[in-house]
């Protein structure tokens, strides 16, 4: 059974004291649901401090694909590690158009994650003009094909995806649902494939893209829709607890 995941990503958001306080008032309302939270990294480690003896988990934004060595102002998988961490997403849409990462070194990231004992919240998804040239299940086939490579099937077992399609992040314009849902049922469909069937089944596969209180429950209803990942409307602690505590109803 694919438990309900409610990933929130801070992004570059709130000091090291905004964030503990955001931890110590969600902790009374973590129930079934898997809660994971990514802070920025000057915040990671008072936030697992916070959230220690918990359900919650927390992650990175990001890690770089390399051991360690001269790379300035990076952070490696063993840092992440050093400080609680238990996630890290890799490939969030704007490490991909913001600062320009490749499908290649997304792959890298995910082997580095894994070696570290990270477990890697893939992202991946269409721009706007992909989206409009009906261009998507191609895009999500490359991004897959390549961030997959190499990837075993007991990886598999931990990795997590979040469909994100570029248009809808920040921008309040979330997928339909149905969309959403067709997407995932594809992703779900490309995994069968690429390695079996009943691991497709078992993957959490979630949404992201102005996921909020008012279009939770309709994504979360989706057969295919595991979960989702928040961006804006995780920053406000009673908006994501609101969150939480629908998709402990699912
Ligand atoms: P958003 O961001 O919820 O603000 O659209 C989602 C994300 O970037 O993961």
């Amino acid at each position: 059974m694919r438990v309900p995941l409610i990933a929130g990503n801070w992004k570059m958001h709130k000091t090291t004291q905004e964030a503990v306080q955001f931890v110590q008032a969600l902790l009374p309302y973590l129930a079934k649901n898997r809660v994971w939270i990514a802070p920025p990294f000057t915040a990671l480690y008072a936030c697992t401090q916070a959230a220690k003896g918990s359900a919650l988990q927390i992650g990175g934004q990001n890690l770089n694909e390399n051991e360690a060595g001269a790379f300035t102002g990076e952070i490696s998988g063993r840092m992440l590690i050093d400080v609680g961490a238990s996630f890290v997403i890799i490939g969030h849409s704007e490490r991909r158009h913001v600062f320009h990462e490749t499908d290649l070194v997304i792959r890298k990231k995910i082997d580095r994650a894994f070696l570290s004992g990270l477990i890697p919240l893939l992202c991946i998804g269409e721009t706007a003009e992909e989206h409009r040239k009906k261009n998507t299940q191609e895009v999500l086939n490359r991004q897959l094909d390549t961030a997959l490579q190499g990837v075993s099937h007991q990886q598999m077992h931990q990795l997590i995806i979040a469909y994100e399609p570029v248009w809808a992040i920040g921008s309040g314009q979330s997928a339909t649902p149905q969309l959403a849902q067709e997407m995932h049922q594809w992703i779900r469909h490309y995994l069968g494939k690429h390695f079996d069937p009943s691991m497709a089944n078992q993957v959490t596969l979630l949404y992201g893209g102005s996921v909020n209180p008012a279009n939770l429950a309709d994504l979360l209803a989706q057969p295919d829709i595991d979960g989702v990942l928040v961006g804006g409307a995780s920053l406000d602690a009673p908006t994501f607890i609101q969150m939480i505590q629908m998709g402990n109803k699912t």
